[in-house]
Parts: structure tokens; sequence; C-alpha cells
């Protein structure tokens, strides 16, 4: 078989919901201030002692289940995060442990926000080659684990959460294709300060190029596969600022409607955000089978991709 294509998804949030109003009396802020920049209403924040490997678990089990898989038809694991709760070894490898699989690869990818169509690009590559047959692909981001929470430009931004979705081969395209970028200049825009542990943002400039960026590769995306903006059924964006969002909708002369929106319940939870709203989208009834999505993402290194799929 020629392709690859999404045969399920899952998704996990944790129970604990933080609004808006919660944070207006630790930090100096508004829920309106946080609405009108960045579409954010409330996010989940993980309970003490859950970690990005109990949330990837369990959205996993969830797409096992959704695709009529189990573990065992699994022969590899990709793990888009930058925040397991240890260096080593990989939430990949402790998932296969946590299922009782094994002599099948198994690995965490950090490309930040991105991670999750980083992931995307090379399990598709891997499928169409003959490699694997069953992949699982899972974002899953512990954000508050690295959360000043008294820098209010900062902690508004975050949440936790998971998304998995489960990959096979197909004859026909599911993942029409993918496209990673990466530039490394502009480290010092966004980054994970060592030292204090806490997330580094000049969010001004970063939405600058993010929004620029978003635009380019959604062109690059149509270019490749000599398509025209209306063959797009749902733009399935990065959560990361709902005002970055919809002008790339806008860029691709779609209304609102036409966006997966779950960043005003859900906040930026990194390389889980795309998988989320895609498994958001279909529970709620917006996702049909056969129509066309573009996901696109932004985020730390600069990191950037898009994933063109017919789900
Ligand atoms: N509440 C009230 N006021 C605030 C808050 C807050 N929570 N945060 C900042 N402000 C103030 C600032 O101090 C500033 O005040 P000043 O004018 O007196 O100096 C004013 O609001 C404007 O600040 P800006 O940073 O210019 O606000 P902006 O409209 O740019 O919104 C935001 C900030 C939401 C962070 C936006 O810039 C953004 O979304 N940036 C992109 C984020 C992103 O996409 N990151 C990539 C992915 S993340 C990853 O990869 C880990």
């Amino acid at each position: 078989m020629k392709y690859s294509r999404i045969s399920g998804t899952g998704s996990y949030l944790p129970e604990k919901v933080l609004t808006n109003h919660d944070i207006e009396k630790f930090v100096d802020t508004s829920d309106e201030w946080i609405q009108e920049r960045t579409g954010i209403k409330s996010r989940h924040i993980a309970a003490d002692g859950e970690t990005a490997t109990d949330m990837a678990a369990q959205a996993l089990q969830r797409a096992l289940e959704n695709s009529g898989k189990t573990a065992q038809d699994l022969d590899l694991i990709i793990v888009a995060t930058c925040t397991a709760h240890c260096r080593f070894p990989s939430i990949a490898t402790q998932l296969q442990n946590i299922y009782k699989v094994k002599n099948f690869p198994a690995f965490d990818l950090n490309a930040a926000c991105s991670g999750f169509i980083y992931g995307l690009n090379l399990v598709d590559t891997m499928v169409r080659s003959g490699q694997v047959r069953c992949a699982a692909v899972i974002g899953t981001e512990h954000m508050s684990s690295l959360i000043d929470w008294s820098d209010r430009s900062t902690c508004v931004l975050f949440g936790d959460g998971a998304g998995a979705v489960i990959v096979e081969p197909s004859n026909e395209a599911g993942i029409i294709s993918t496209h990673i970028h990466a530039d490394g200049a502009h480290m010092d825009l966004l980054y994970h300060d060592a030292a204090s542990g806490k997330i580094v943002m000049e969010g001004n400039k970063v939405f600058r190029v993010a929004v620029k960026t978003l635009e380019r590769i959604v062109d690059e995306t149509l270019d490749a596969n000599k398509l025209d903006r209306s063959a797009v059924d749902w733009l399935l964006p990065h959560q990361a600022n709902l005002r970055i969002m919809l002008a790339t909708a806008q860029k691709l002369d779609m209304t609102e409607e036409q966006v997966i929106i779950t960043v005003d319940e859900h906040g930026n939870t990194s390389a889980a955000s795309i998988p989320l709203a895609l498994d958001v989208g279909i529970a709620r009834g917006q996702i049909k089978r056969g129509e066309v999505l573009m996901m696109e993402s932004f985020g730390a290194g600069f990191t950037w991709g898009s994933a063109l799929v017919r789900y």
C-alpha cells in the first residue's frame, strides 16, 4: 500500500480546570485582556503527580479503542513532547512498559509546538516505505510544570493535555503531504530557561513571525499538491492564540466556522494541541471521514510545519 492514513484518534484532558477568573486572583490580569488577546477562557491543569506519560497513556488507550486496535498491534510509538518528567527513558518506551509490548522502535521527539507535525512526517515516511504497519503518534504536554505563576505574560497562555492518532497503511492518500522546517536563529525570543526552569517569551515578536511564517507554510502546502484553497474543508491549527489562527484562516479565505477551535478551553498545549483538537473536532461532529484538513503549527526553535490530511 502506497499511503498512510489516520485510522483512529484519542485525547485526554486533566480534570482540573483553571479559568481566567481563577488566574485574576493571583496575578495582575483580567479575563477581558486574556480573551481579547488570546481567545483563551480556561485551561486544564494536571493533578499533583500526574505526568505527561500518564496523560499520553490515556490518550493512546482511547486512540487504540477508536481504531479497533490493541497495543499488541503497534510497531512504532512516537511521542512529541517537551515536558517529560524525566530526561530518560523516553515517554514512548515508558508506554511500551505500561502496555507490556516490546521489540519495536519507540522514541520521543522535541520540536516544541510543532512536534506532532514532525511526528506525522516521520510516521508517514516510515509507513510508505513499508517499515511500519501500525504506528501511534502522540502529543503530550505538562506545560504547567514549566510555568512561572507570577509571570502574567506567560502563565495565562498554557495548559496540559494529550492527543494521539493511530496511523496505518492505506491504498488512498490519508496523509497527503507534510512539510517541516526550523530556524534556530531566534531562540532568544522563546525558550525554556534552564536556570529558572521557566518559559521566557517575547510574545509580541513571536506573534509577528508566527503569522508570516504560517502564511508561507499554507501556500507551500497547497502549491506542493497543486491545490486551490477551496480544496481544504477544515483549518486545524496549533492552538496558541486565536488571533494567529484566524489570520491563517483569512489567508486561506476560510471563515471562523471552518476552523477547529479549542484554544478557548485548552489554552496552548504545545505538541498536544493539534491531535487534541482533531479528536475534539471529530467528537463534536465537525470533522467527517473524507474531509481535507490543513494542520499547521509554529513553535519554539523556531520550528514550523504543516500536514494536509484527508481524514
Ligand atoms: N494581563 C494583562 N496585561 C498583560 C498580560 C496579562 N496576562 N500579559 C502582558 N500584558 C501587558 C504587557 O505588559 C503590555 O503592557 P505595556 O504595553 O504596558 O508594556 C501589554 O499587555 C501588551 O503586551 P504584548 O506582549 O504586546 O501583548 P500581545 O498583544 O502581543 O499579546 C501574547 C501577548 C498573547 C503572548 C501574544 O503576543 C502571543 O500570542 N504571541 C505568540 C505566542 C506563540 O504563538 N508562541 C509560540 C508557541 S509557544 C511554544 O512553542 C512553547
